[in-house]
């Protein structure tokens, strides 16, 4: 057996936080990925001798450990197999649309749970070989949610933590999970279990006590250890969110600024520019956006020419049915309203199926005049916080929908139902007649808001919760 470096800080999540590029010369190459937990994550990873447990984003690469700015990367390999059932099929075509209140219907298989049992307990096992003695490991999301579990039985010594990024479902519908319970008891192996919302922590503790019967009194839970004794879990709200320095920085560089400029030009210069950027996924509302966006245009309301819907939606999970099934669905409809409302000279939307560095993002969060977030259910959606960091004339009107997670945070927003039709329309229409007056208010308050709650508190809080969860479990 080969000597491992041992680490006092894990961190565990589906994905590494690199993408691997390959050349034409067959080369390959890391590049840091744009998510913003990578950035959380750096200040406390370097200050403690971090080292990150993921997959590599590709089928059968089995890589030893390598360095990248200063963290250690510690590869999880997965086979094409597994890459169908474990992360196409039981991460993304049964948790994610049963998490998402089931706007897509989930796939419930055995072959593809098999596979999720035998993927989290190798994510366990390389974390639980790098972990020091007395480690922290912070595991990540809905693809290993038995990781806690498994790893707090081979190694007890270790402080386990577990953050969800999605929402957690409201009971009668986690019910339908034939795999309800051991997902329970695979995350109460956890320390310290946090969600976005409270509301999701309800739910959450409400499916403990009742397929395990275990009392609860918020933000406690008494666990039964197996010995006879008990621990108690903490399960709580921490709302993630991004690092706002980094945006605002971006947003006032003049190159950024003059590119908007440059953007609003090239639409040719509407009075209006409503952008949505999104990950193509169903939950994201992109139809409803596009319904909503068309009748107005029907009804003359909006025209073209004097508004535009930029619509972003960057390439995601492509081999799963549902979702080449919405970009079907999208891009008819979007070719629909371009026929029958663009001209020569200007689209009705502009919509782009690609992937853009944060530079190019920023730049198009400035050219906006307003934002729509009308996501049918998101866990926090940080598009709509990066939005709001961005705008630092405070000029741009955010309509969110109560469905996302930061609705709990920006209640400034315009806040819509995105199944309401007429009331998006409303909003749409509010948001872009608002007087600057109206507008500098809002989004001052916005601002505010997500200046206070930025992603290193995210992290600290949760790891402080995790400090005094552990050192309170053991000292009874
Ligand atoms: C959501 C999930 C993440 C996931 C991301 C991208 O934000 O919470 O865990 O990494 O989507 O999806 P992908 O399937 O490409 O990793």
């Amino acid at each position: 057996m080969t000597a491992t470096n041992r680490y006092d800080f894990v961190v565990v999540s589906n994905r590494l936080p690199v993408d691997r590029m390959v050349h034409d010369d067959g080369t390959a190459s890391w590049h840091r990925s744009p998510g913003g937990l990578v950035t959380a994550l750096e200040p406390v990873m370097r200050a403690s001798q971090g080292a990150w447990v993921g997959w590599a984003g590709q089928a059968d690469l089995d890589l030893e450990p390598f360095t990248f700015d200063d963290v250690t990367l510690i590869p999880v390999a997965l086979s094409l197999l597994e890459i169908e059932h474990y992360y196409e099929g039981f991460s993304n075509d049964t948790l994610w649309p049963l998490y998402h209140d089931v706007i897509a219907q989930p796939s419930y298989h055995r072959e593809w749970w098999d596979a999720y049992v035998e993927v989290n307990q190798r994510f366990a096992d390389a974390s639980a070989r790098v972990a020091s003695l007395g480690a922290t490991v912070w595991v990540q999301d809905y693809q290993l949610q038995l990781v806690p579990r498994m790893l707090r039985e081979q190694r007890p010594d270790l402080t386990i933590g577990f953050f969800n990024h999605i929402p957690f479902p409201p009971y009668g519908l986690y019910a339908q999970l034939p795999w309800r319970t051991q997902i329970i008891d695979g995350l109460l192996g956890a320390d310290v279990i946090g969600f976005q919302r409270v509301a999701d922590a309800g739910n959450f503790s409400r499916a403990v006590r009742r397929l395990l019967g275990y009392a609860t009194r918020t933000p406690e839970i008494r666990v039964a250890d197996g010995a006879g004794g008990h621990r108690t879990v903490i399960a709580k709200a921490f709302p993630i969110s991004i690092d706002v320095a980094e945006f605002e920085e971006i947003a006032g560089r003049p190159e950024v600024q003059a590119r908007a400029q440059q953007i609003r030009d090239d639409l040719g210069n509407p009075s209006t520019i409503m952008l949505g950027v999104d990950r193509l996924d169903y939950t994201k509302g992109i139809r409803h956006r596009l319904k909503a966006f068309g009748e107005l245009l029907d009804e003359g309301a909006l025209s073209v020419g004097d508004a535009v819907l930029v619509q972003v939606a960057s390439p995601s999970r492509e081999r799963v049915a549902a979702y080449m099934q919405l970009r079907d669905e999208i891009e008819l409809t979007v070719g629909r309203l371009n026929g029958t409302h663009a001209s020569i000279s200007h689209s009705a939307v502009a919509y782009l199926h690609h992937g853009y560095p944060r530079e190019e993002m920023v730049a198009l969060y400035l050219a906006a005049d307003v934002m729509l977030v009308t996501a049918l259910r998101d866990g926090m959606n940080l598009v709509a916080k990066e939005f709001v960091a961005c705008q630092l004339d405070e000029g741009g009107v955010l309509i969110l929908s109560e469905f996302a997670g930061a609705a709990d945070e920006l209640k400034n927003a315009l806040l819509v139902n995105p199944h309401d039709i007429d009331g998006l329309k409303e909003a749409m229409v509010a948001a872009v007649r608002m007087p600057q007056r109206e507008r500098t208010t809002r989004m001052r308050a916005l601002r505010r808001r997500v200046r206070e709650n930025d992603v290193s508190r995210w992290s600290n809080t949760f790891l402080d919760t995790l400090r005094h969860a552990n050192h309170h479990s053991s000292a009874r």
